[in-house]
């Protein structure tokens, strides 16, 4: 329905598939929420371009305040911070949650909660068993909220390093949701 030349859900966020065009706003985005742990332009793009389909939007009126980069990876190797993937491996077993950050403003609506949920979705149509991630910022009540546990084995705290101390890696086991 368009109201006064606008669709109705121009006038509310809504996530969208992420375009290349969005990398600036993405960046931008990204320099504000994560100041502490800043990952270079570069890094962000390769994402993009290697998972477009893990990568979406969150936009109100062609102003985007919010992103999610996801892609597929390997279980208990959450990839070290500030640095490009160079492919998408061939023996990928998770969906890996890369970022998730909306800015100020927009938190608190329900969003974070809205595209967690749909990369569920996402990621049990493709065939994927468990998402995976890496919780900073003190963020791991809400992916707990998400249906996301802690997991922890010898060979994570190196890799968790990187991230700072209060890092956790973190899965969803979509089997264990479906059964209960
Ligand atoms: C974390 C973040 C994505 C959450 O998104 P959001 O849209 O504000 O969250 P929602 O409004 O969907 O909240 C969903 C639920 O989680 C809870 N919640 C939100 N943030 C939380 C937090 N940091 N700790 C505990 N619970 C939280 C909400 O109260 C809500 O609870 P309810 O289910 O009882 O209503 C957002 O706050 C953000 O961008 N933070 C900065 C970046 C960041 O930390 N990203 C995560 C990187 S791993």
């Amino acid at each position: 329905m368009k109201v006064n030349g606008m669709n109705a859900t121009d006038r509310s966020p809504h996530w969208r598939p992420a375009a290349l065009m969005d990398i600036e706003v993405i960046y931008d985005i990204q320099c504000i929420v994560h100041a502490d742990y800043p990952e270079a332009r570069e890094v962000l793009l390769e994402r993009l371009e290697l998972c477009p389909a893990g990568c979406f939007v969150l936009e109100r009126s062609d102003v985007v305040s919010g992103y999610v980069l996801s892609h597929p990876w390997r279980r208990f190797s959450p990839p070290p911070i500030d640095t490009k993937l160079g492919t998408i491996p061939k023996e990928a077993d998770v969906w890996y949650l890369h970022d998730l950050a909306l800015v100020p403003e927009t938190r608190g609506s329900g969003a974070g909660a809205e595209v967690a949920k749909l990369l569920v979705a996402q990621a049990r149509q493709v065939g994927y068993q468990t998402l995976a991630l890496v919780s900073v910022n003190g963020s791991q009540g809400f992916w707990e909220r998400q249906g996301f546990s802690v997991r922890k084995n010898e060979t994570l705290a190196g890799k968790l390093a990187g991230y700072g101390s209060a890092a956790v890696y973190m899965e969803y086991d979509l089997v264990g949701a479906e059964r209960r």
